[in-house]
């Protein structure tokens, strides 16, 4: 594996909760790793410690083979990795193509060229038509859009998804599962949260499987899937036995 992102023994406490207790895992360049779990498993305190918003108790980050532990999200932003959001929050004041180009800026201090990089990326997540829109007016699909298109106007080469699919109407998922590809095959690495397992499964390379803090699972989509620890997380043991 040529890995872009590494994890190594990562632990976060929130006063008397474990939140992740030595999590470690790679990520290789330009796979697809999905990380899936029940509710609470740790999977969004994970993105928080890798993008910089949550600072660990212990265990170390790399970004292509940097150190980016206990830097500021902006920093790793500008180191190429960045995240969306379980909930999305754009500036609500301001256009869809405002907010990207704000994200744009993070790249370059010439906002005539943000703008440029914003139209193309709202044009790749099929916003073109929303440029000028308010995002306050935006659907839930259309924020979990512009949220991607706010990341992407960053130029990542790591991109962290929380739950994509989240509240977007089932005819639509197809479509972001192709966004996603797509993102993918112009040369971005992908880690993605996701409770609809069918779905992930369906686009990504490997899994890695979590509950309460631990990660359980490791491997290709069909065996993590399979994994008793897995379907007991998710079941709870009497049910998983039924
Ligand atoms: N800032 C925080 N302060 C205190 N506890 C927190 C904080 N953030 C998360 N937690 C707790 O840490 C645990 C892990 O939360 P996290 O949001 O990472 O789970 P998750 O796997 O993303 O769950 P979900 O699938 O519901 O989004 C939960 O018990 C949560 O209540
Ligand atoms: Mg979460």
């Amino acid at each position: 594996m040529n890995p872009i992102l590494r994890v190594e023994n990562v632990s976060v406490r929130f006063g008397g909760l474990q939140a992740l207790g030595d999590v470690s895992f790679a990520v290789a360049n330009n796979e697809i790793l999905g990380v899936v779990g029940p509710n609470g498993a740790g999977k969004s305190t994970l993105f928080g410690v890798i993008c910089g918003d949550v600072h660990p108790d212990a265990g170390s980050t790399l970004l292509a083979g940097k150190s980016i532990t206990g830097k500021s999200s902006d920093e790793i932003a500008r180191s190429g990795l960045v995240r969306t959001f379980q909930t999305p929050r754009p500036f609500t004041t301001m256009t869809f193509l405002e907010n990207v180009t704000l994200a744009a800026l993070t790249k370059t201090n010439d906002v005539a060229i943000a703008r440029e990089r914003a139209r193309l990326v709202l044009d790749q997540v099929g916003l073109s038509d929303c440029c000028d829109r308010p995002s306050s007016g935006a659907s839930t699909g259309q924020r979990k859009r512009l949220d991607i298109a706010r990341a992407l106007g960053t130029e990542p080469s790591v991109l962290l998804l929380d739950e994509p699919l989240g509240g977007v109407d089932p005819g639509s998922i197809a479509d972001m599962l192709a966004l996603l590809k797509r993102i993918r095959d112009r040369g971005v690495t992908l880690v993605v949260i996701e409770h609809n397992l069918e779905a992930l499964t369906g686009i990504a390379d490997r899994l890695i499987a979590m509950t309460l803090g631990k990660k359980i699972a490791d491997g290709a989509p069909k065996d993590v899937m399979s994994d008793d620890r897995l379907v007991r997380a998710y079941l709870g043991d009497d049910d998983a036995a039924a």
